[in-house]
């Protein structure tokens, strides 16, 4: 896959996409929300394990939604621009397969909304998150109202988008919105040793496990625990399961093969 925006790799069951507009900071335009529409709706999840999400160069993740491009916008194209935002990042947080965030630099408005739609996210330690909306009048709008509370509880993301301050590593760790804060070098390491270990689980529970949790949002407890039943007893009728508790008992590795 070719983009002019973006990087695309396989290697092996791991995936890697890079946001590339770096002299922009990687901010999200038109055109990149297109590619990125078109490379998640054409990812081979057959042969995708993983997906690990990052920005190009050392200065951002994502700088957040392109300024420039978004300022010329009428009222009725900012509303389809935000939904084409939220269309994405959609499409992103439904893949069936953990993806992870490697966040160096800024991720910022769009971009830390990009970082909330994935489901585990590294930081480097010298990194500074936000969503400065608000210092231009704006307020998140590509999902980022909606994910960042439920990331970090309603009353830190009130403080976050109403000041639209920048907070560092240590902070954005001790408020529990991303999984580890690591030094630079240490970063994609743990990204891929990450990878290696949920390549060893069975695909098939990680996709449901994935799909329940995002469904936690919607639904009533009682409905989801329901859901979580049906899914569990469906685990039962598939190869994964049978092949991962035949292999405990038998006191080897399992060998899962995704059906
Ligand atoms: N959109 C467009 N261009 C951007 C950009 C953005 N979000 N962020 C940075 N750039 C551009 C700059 O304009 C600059 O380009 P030029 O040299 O051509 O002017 C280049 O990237 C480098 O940026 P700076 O010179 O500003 O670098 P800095 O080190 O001084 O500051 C920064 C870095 C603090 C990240 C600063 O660039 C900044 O504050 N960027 C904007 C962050 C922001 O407000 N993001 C939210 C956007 S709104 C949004 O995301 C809406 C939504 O949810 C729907």
């Amino acid at each position: 896959m070719n983009y002019e925006t973006l990087k695309w790799e396989q290697k092996g069951a791991v995936g890697y996409l890079t946001l590339s507009r770096p002299k922009a900071l990687n901010a999200l335009n038109a055109k990149v929300f297109q590619e990125l529409d078109h490379c998640l709706s054409s990812l081979d999840n057959r042969s995708l394990r993983i997906l690990i999400v990052q920005g190009a160069g050392d200065k951002a993740f994502v700088a957040g939604a392109d300024i420039k491009e978004m300022s010329g916008l009428n009222a009725k194209e900012a509303e389809e621009f935000s939904k084409t935002g939220q269309k994405v990042f959609s499409l992103l947080e439904a893949l069936p397969f953990p993806v992870i965030a490697v966040i160096q630099g800024f991720a910022l408005g769009g971009g830390l909304e990009l970082a909330l739609a994935c489901d585990i996210l590294l930081l480097e330690e010298n990194s500074k998150v936000g969503l400065p909306e608000v210092t231009l009048g704006l307020f998140p709008s590509f999902g980022g109202t909606q994910r960042l509370a439920r990331a970090v509880g309603f009353y830190k993301a009130k403080e976050m988008i109403f000041s639209g301050n920048f907070y560092t590593a240590q902070e954005a760790y001790s408020m529990g919105l991303v999984n580890f804060a690591l030094p630079k070098e240490k970063l994609m390491s743990q990204a891929e040793e990450l990878s290696k270990i949920f390549q060893k689980r069975g695909p098939l529970a990680i996709a449901q496990a994935k799909q329940l949790i995002q469904k936690s949002y919607s639904l009533s407890l009682e409905t989801a625990l329901q859901l979580e039943a049906q899914e569990f007893g469906r685990l039962f009728d598939k190869q994964d399961s049978q092949e991962g508790m035949k292999a405990f008992i038998e006191k080897r590795p399992p060998q899962f093969k995704g059906n």
